[in-house]
């Protein structure tokens, strides 16, 4: 048998020695401190990471998953859910929990959905869940974990989510609407007051993901946006989840699922009660529960507070207005819909964003690549308060460096389009694979061939394979 890339160590190793290999291992990492990573990152500056640490600090070691042992936190937890849920003008009947992420607040959002149905419609044999094409992955992600059926209702040409299609998608199985606040993609609100009157008219569960939104729309709002309501002050909202770790501030693993009433959430936990282990009980999908996370969430909310907030969302939304304005100003860039908050994405009839993108990329920009259609993608927070000129001047100087070039003619079947996140890293026996269909310049700077294969490859079991060798690769040790 060969043995692990990586021995097990015999010998402990000092800080010191472990930093250096971290610093040397984060060398190829974003450079998010400086304003770099228009995705990724929420950060709420030096000053409020040391408050919000020094409670992380607290609770390092602690387990939130029994509160009997801790019932600071399971204290902790509840007053952080009841300041979320006044924050999305719930009353007091409003209940949630704390999560470690979006993805878990939307997992538990549709599991709850699905044993919902199956007390009080009991008839629906396989429950359907009707979501506009724009949701985020994690709904297909918890469909496909809680084998619940779903109907995607196409979008309309303003890229927000269309009543009448998701109107034409109820079927008898339906159990639950979804509506985002805004959804990812390109930053628009779907109609919420419209999508929760259907749910109410049809006796369904109505969701809003508010997971990007959620910390910062109530504020922009404040400071005299024009935000439609997205929360419980909507009639037919049954619940929202919304991420502390994105505007929120948080560290990462943090999250809020909140539900209209306690009766909904019950059908959220998890129950052994014959366990020798004892009887068990645990609100959410993990077993374990980080203290050090639940804690710092609530530190965020505590130190940053409404007023802190509100300066965050002024210079957020400065930033946007700057950036907003600027690639308008470049005639080659179209921005795609009307943005509701920081999200903007970009599109181009003249220039190949991907192309655009590999230069964004050199001079150390970093955001995300988005496809159907081809746009580049772009999350403004705080930190991005000071660097809306500099962007700007390496934005214009790339969009007439990618103008120059065009993309090498690749095979027939394959065209220029993308697929997210796949750019410098793809292992070896991927680019074989796809070198198989066609023979574009692969080098290590210029990834846009790349991402036009994949894309043309969108949706095919082809694509599936490669993303899977992708996964596969990336997390497997290498010397
Ligand atoms: C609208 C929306 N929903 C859900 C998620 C998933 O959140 P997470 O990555 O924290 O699991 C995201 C992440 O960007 C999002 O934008």
């Amino acid at each position: 048998m060969s043995k692990t890339v990586y021995g097990f160590p015999t010998d402990s190793m000092s800080e010191m020695e472990m930093l250096e290999i971290i610093a040397h291992k984060r060398q190829r990492d974003i450079d998010w401190k400086r304003g770099r990573a228009f995705c990724l990152i929420y950060y709420p500056g030096e000053a409020r990471e040391k408050a919000i640490k020094a409670v992380f600090d607290q609770f390092y070691a602690d387990n939130a998953l029994n509160p009997t042992a801790t019932p600071s936190l399971a204290a902790i937890e509840a007053e952080t859910v009841s300041m979320c849920a006044d924050l999305f003008h719930g009353d007091e009947e409003v209940c949630g929990n704390l999560t470690t992420g979006g993805t878990e607040s939307i997992l538990l959002a549709v599991k709850t959905a699905r044993d919902w149905s199956r007390k009080h419609r009991p008839e629906i044999k396989n429950p359907n869940i009707v979501i506009p094409t724009s949701v985020h992955p994690a709904f297909m992600k918890a469909f496909h974990y809680f084998d619940v059926d779903f109907t995607v209702a196409k979008i309309g040409a303003d890229y927000k989510a269309d009543v009448q299609e998701i109107e034409k998608a109820i079927d008898k199985n339906t159990i639950m609407l979804v509506a985002s606040a805004p959804a990812y993609p390109h930053g628009m609100m779907d109609p919420i007051s419209e999508i929760a009157a259907l749910a109410k008219k049809h006796n369904l569960l109505c969701h809003v993901d508010a997971c990007i939104g959620g910390f910062l729309l109530p504020f922009v709002k404040e400071l005299g946006y024009d935000i439609p309501p997205f929360d419980f002050s909507v009639d037919g909202v049954t619940s929202i989840s919304a991420d502390l770790h994105k505007y929120g501030y948080s560290p990462k693993g943090a999250s809020v699922i909140l539900y209209k009433n306690h009766e909904l959430r019950r059908f959220q936990f998890s129950l052994y009660t014959k366990w020798n282990g004892g009887i068990y009980g645990s609100p959410t999908m993990t077993g374990t529960r980080p203290g050090g996370n639940i804690a710092a969430a609530w530190a965020s909310i505590k130190s940053i507070g409404r007023s802190g907030y509100l300066e965050m969302a002024k210079a957020t939304m400065d930033a946007t207005k700057q950036i907003i304005e600027g690639i308008k100003s470049i005639p080659e860039l179209q921005i795609i819909g009307k943005p509701d908050m920081s999200i903007v994405a970009f599109s181009s009839s003249e220039v190949d964003v991907f192309l655009l993108a590999d230069e964004l990329n050199k001079k150390g920009w970093h955001f995300e690549r988005q496809q159907l259609p081809p746009s580049l993608h772009f999350t403004v927070n705080y930190i991005h308060k000071d660097i809306a000129e500099e962007f700007l001047k390496d934005l214009n100087e790339c969009v007439q460096l990618a103008k120059g070039k065009k993309l090498t003619q690749l095979g027939n079947k394959i065209q220029t389009s993308i697929v997210k996140g796949l750019s410098n890293i793809l292992p070896s026996g991927t680019i074989a694979k796809l070198q198989k269909n066609a023979t574009p310049d692969l080098d290590n700077e210029n990834k846009a061939a790349m991402y036009g294969m994949m894309g043309a490859l969108s949706g095919t079991s082809d694509l599936d394979e490669i993303v899977l060798d992708f996964l596969d690769d990336i997390y497997t040790a290498k010397p």
